[in-house]
């Protein structure tokens, strides 16, 4: 509540006098003038949209934004993080999830917090970020923690307006309008940069990683926007930097006019594990299909012992990984096999407890409490004491000492691999055990002496 207060507060002062700049720049991170409110009755249900729309509905169920608020990973690791915190700012960045993960609840009163009992969340809230939500969105406030301002009908009986990519459909059941912005990756950008609610930290940076590469060219035949690789993908075209994305031709509804180009709507990005536990098979198969088109690796001798392995973000739009950054692992699995076929050297093998070594080269962020220690809690981050992802067109080169000089019929593998998440915080969640989760081979080498 007392958020709104300062607002007001704030607004009074900023018609009259230069107060409104430092009162406004005291406002909390995840603050906004323009915070709206609604009735939960106001948000149509996906199913209803999905009778017209079906392939669109087929498309969105079981993706990651259908399952933002359902997902044990995140629900899990957001109550571990709440856990035990005493400090006001860590607290209200550990409460603050929901706002993105379960957009339709915070906007209509419920959830709010993370520490609300979640288990009554409203059914169409349940569904995360859904049909309703989006193609609402009328405009954008701030591009970090979800700046969206949305204009919703008045539930099923009075639908309002569905804002989109055309200028001249006109359907019954709604209105609809051509909006700019859902063209645009800042309709995605302003929940893909996320910084912490009170200390700013920057926890994912998407959009800034996609904002200040070459896929945000000014040329328009160049330019690449989020939705130009993930809305152009479906099975068998992972429509990555790398590959073709060609249009596909289709109706956006049952009996509809034909158009050049349909937006899917799968938002694969690299989670295959969480869509597998909902059934949602067709998403893992094209999660792996996008990350088996991210990177290529090269590996060669230069010396008799020493490999240097290359890396190169060929396909990602942003840095590799990205999204939650400090939890996701993409990591070089290096093996000498003699000519028997045993291993010699290896490096970047899980062991028996899925668990990697330490020195295993890993590209990652790591979160830092202000004074130098790592923390894994985001509601703990005070600054990025290290970022070793792999911006957009970019190579990491590594070397590995192989401690033995190949003979002739030893092979010699790099391969790129990626996870989810480390089982070391797996296993530190309360609750049943989780994982293993997929691992996933992105792209290999090999080399025969
Ligand atoms: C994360 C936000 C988001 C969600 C959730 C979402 N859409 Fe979309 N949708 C978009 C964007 C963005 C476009 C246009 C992309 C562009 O023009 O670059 C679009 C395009 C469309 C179109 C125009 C036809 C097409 O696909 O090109 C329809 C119809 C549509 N969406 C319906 C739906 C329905 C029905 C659902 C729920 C099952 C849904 N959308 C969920 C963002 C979303
Ligand atoms: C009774 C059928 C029907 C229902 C139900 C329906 N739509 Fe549509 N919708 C259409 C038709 C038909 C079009 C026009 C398609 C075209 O012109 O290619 C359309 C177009 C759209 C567009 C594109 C608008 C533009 O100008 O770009 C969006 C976005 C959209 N619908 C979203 C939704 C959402 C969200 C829901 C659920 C709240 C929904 N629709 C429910 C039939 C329906
Ligand atoms: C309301 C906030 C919001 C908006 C708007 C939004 N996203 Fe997301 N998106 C999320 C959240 C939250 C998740 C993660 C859900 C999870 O992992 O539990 C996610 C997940 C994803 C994933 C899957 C990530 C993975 O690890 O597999 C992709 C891809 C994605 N979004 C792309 C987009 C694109 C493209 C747009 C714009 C058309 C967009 N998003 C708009 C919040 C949003
Ligand atoms: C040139 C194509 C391309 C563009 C443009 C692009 N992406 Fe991606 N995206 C990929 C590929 C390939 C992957 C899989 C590799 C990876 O995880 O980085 C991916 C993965 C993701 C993931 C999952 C990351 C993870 O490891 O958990 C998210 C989230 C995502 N993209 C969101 C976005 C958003 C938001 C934008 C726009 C700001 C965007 N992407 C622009 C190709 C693209
Ligand atoms: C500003 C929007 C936003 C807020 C607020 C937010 N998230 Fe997310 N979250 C995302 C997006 C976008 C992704 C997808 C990135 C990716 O796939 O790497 C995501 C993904 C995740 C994932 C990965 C889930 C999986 O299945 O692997 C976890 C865990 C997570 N968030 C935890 C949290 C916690 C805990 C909080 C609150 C302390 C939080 N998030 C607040 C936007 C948000």
């Amino acid at each position: 509540m007392y958020k709104k207060q300062n607002i007001w507060f704030a607004a009074a002062y900023c018609g009259i006098t230069f107060l409104c700049v430092l009162l406004m720049s005291a406002l909390p991170a995840g603050a906004s003038s323009k915070e709206n409110t609604f009735k939960p009755d106001q948000f149509i249900d996906p199913e209803t949209c999905g009778a017209c729309h079906d392939e669109i509905m087929a498309q969105w169920q079981g993706s990651m934004h259908n399952l933002s608020h359902k997902d044990p990973i995140y629900n899990r690791v957001a109550q571990f993080f709440r856990q035990g915190l005493t400090d006001a700012g860590q607290i209200e960045e550990a409460e603050s999830c929901v706002k993105c993960h379960t957009p339709v609840g915070y906007i209509t009163g419920f959830p709010k917090k993370l520490s609300d009992d979640l288990s009554q969340t409203g059914q169409i809230p349940a569904q995360g970020i859904q049909c309703d939500y989006c193609h609402t969105a009328v405009d954008v406030t701030r591009m970090y923690n979800n700046g969206l301002v949305l204009s919703p009908g008045q539930g099923e009986d009075d639908p309002g307006v569905k804002f989109g990519p055309f200028d001249d459909a006109e359907p019954d059941f709604h209105d609809a309008a051509f909006s700019k912005l859902h063209t645009d990756s800042k309709i995605c950008g302003t929940c893909h940069d996320v910084k912490h609610a009170v200390f700013g930290t920057d926890l994912e940076t998407t959009y800034t990683e996609w904002k200040n590469g070459p896929y945000n060219s000014p040329d328009p035949e160049k330019h690449v926007s989020c939705q130009g690789c993930h809305m152009y993908q479906r099975p068998g075209v992972p429509a990555t930097g790398s590959t073709p994305r060609p249009a596909n031709p289709g109706s956006a509804a049952a009996d509809a006019k034909q158009r050049p180009h349909i937006f899917t709507h799968g938002f694969v990005g690299a989670n295959s594990g969480v869509p597998e536990m909902f059934s949602a098979k067709d998403k893992s198969v094209m999660a792996v299909e996008r990350l088996t088109h991210a990177a290529d690796i090269f590996l060669v001798m230069i010396d008799s012992h020493t490999a240097r392995v290359v890396v190169t973000n060929t396909g990602a739009g942003h840095s590799l990984p990205t999204g939650v950054g400090d939890l996701r692992q993409v990591w070089i699995e290096v093996t000498l096999t003699d000519s028997d076929g045993k291993a010699v050297f290896q490096t970047g093998v899980p062991d028996k407890n899925n668990e990697l070594p330490e020195n295993t080269v890993m590209f990652k962020t790591i979160l830092g409490d202000g004074v130098g220690n790592p923390v894994i809690n985001m509601a703990k981050a005070k600054e990025i004491l290290s970022d070793t992802r792999i911006p957009v067109g970019k190579s990491a080169v590594h070397l590995f000492n192989l401690n033995t000089t190949p003979q002739k019929g030893y092979t010699l593998t790099a391969r790129l691999m990626y996870r989810s998440m480390p089982q070391k915080i797996l296993n530190q969640l309360p609750g049943e055990p989780l994982g293993p989760l997929p691992v996933v081979e992105m792209a290999a080498v090999r080399k025969e002496f």
